[in-house]
């Protein structure tokens, strides 16, 4: 090999995982993914934030082959997704958003069944049950029947489940929806020591800001079928005009000071939240708030509480779209009883 062919193969970037092109999906005349385009790079961990019905599980569902693409293609551990499916397949583990472990089986009884699918072998599979039940805490409970576990634990079967075969490619969708906050943590802090441990490479879905910001290197951002912003957390957070949020209740409402905290030096912009309670985001935290301080002791106001935070995905989220992801989830329905008969009024 020549100098300058050596050259070239030590420059020529290393191929993408994951590579998405102008994808489309469309459901009838209605239009789920709108030309989506975004590659992954190996070993990274990437998300796919956005709100409930953005299209994220029919990317997920294109990607690993169990929904035909309409248009555009998918270029998976460098396999086109719509010509060699079942090259794909062997490459990938999938967890979809529902739990599909049977809950009358052990738990090594579901991990045993699914490395079989995948025919592998009596010996490996063995080793790979012992590994990835080591690596989701679950090696006590490998002879507990699914349904007597948690929520949590049970989650973490199907994670264990997803990996019994040594795929390349992990695709979880919603991987903590539903779990309580505790076990929702567990599982960040299960799949980070995931990709310590072993050579993967994830995509996630998920409508939840603090774990895109936790667990991802890379985020895109989807609404409405389109991929609205992409990439990582923190130059997301930093294309948004302002590096802080000033949060600040007064003891009483003064309208001027709208107008007032949008003249401090840094702010780019203030919402005012309810009677006395302002979000100001600003450049500069520290001076914002200095000035505000002092302004206020200048006019005789008492300030009630102030806090200073950085920027989140959720504030993001606002700058592409316009809405709060938070408005986005499912509001628990308000019910009103009948008044009770004979009741007084
Ligand atoms: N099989 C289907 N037929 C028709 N519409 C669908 C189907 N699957 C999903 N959709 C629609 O496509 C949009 C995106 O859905 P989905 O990918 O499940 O969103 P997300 O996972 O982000 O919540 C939604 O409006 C949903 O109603
Ligand atoms: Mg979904």
């Amino acid at each position: 090999m020549t100098a300058t062919a050596l050259d070239q193969k030590v420059k020529a970037p290393p191929a993408p995982a994951i590579e998405v092109q102008n994808i489309v999906k469309r459901y009838g005349t209605f239009e789920a993914v709108k030309g989506v385009s975004f590659s992954v790079a190996d070993g990274e961990i990437f998300g796919l934030l956005g709100p409930n019905g953005a299209g994220k599980s029919t990317l997920i569902r294109m990607m690993t082959t169990l929904v035909p693409i309409t248009s555009g293609k998918a270029i998976v551990a460098g396999h086109d997704v719509a010509i060699d499916p079942d090259d794909v397949r062997r490459m990938i583990g999938v967890i979809p958003q529902a739990l599909t472990s049977d809950p009358d089986l052990t738990v090594e009884e579901n991990l045993s069944i699914y490395a079989k699918l995948y025919s592998v072998g009596k010996a490996e599979r063995e080793h790979n049950i012992n590994d990835v039940l080591e690596a989701v805490d679950l090696v006590k409970w490998r002879g507990a029947q699914v349904k007597t576990l948690s929520g949590g634990m049970r989650r973490r079967v199907e994670i264990a489940r997803g990996l019994v075969h040594n795929p390349q490619i992990f695709f979880l969708d919603e991987p903590t929806t539903g779990l309580d906050p505790v076990s929702r943590i567990a599982v960040w802090e299960m799949l980070d020591n995931l990709r310590k441990r072993r050579k993967l490479t994830m995509l996630l879905t998920t409508h939840y800001m603090e774990e895109a910001d936790k667990l991802c290197d890379r985020i895109a951002i989807v609404d409405h079928g389109n991929l609205v912003a992409l990439g990582t957390p923190i130059e997301l957070k930093r294309s948004v005009p302002g590096a802080n949020v000033v949060e600040v209740h007064f003891d009483r409402e003064t309208p001027e000071w709208k107008a007032r905290l949008e003249a401090l030096d840094g702010v780019t912009s203030v919402q005012a939240e309810s009677a006395g309670f302002y979000r100001v985001l600003t450049s500069s935290g520290s001076k914002t708030t200095m000035q505000l301080v002092e302004l206020a002791a200048s006019l005789g106001e008492t300030l009630t509480s102030l806090s200073v935070q950085n920027t989140t995905l959720d504030d993001v989220f606002v700058h592409y779209t316009g809405r709060q992801l938070r408005d986005e989830q499912v509001k628990p329905p308000v019910f009103t009883l009948p008044p009770r008969p004979g009741a007084q009024p």
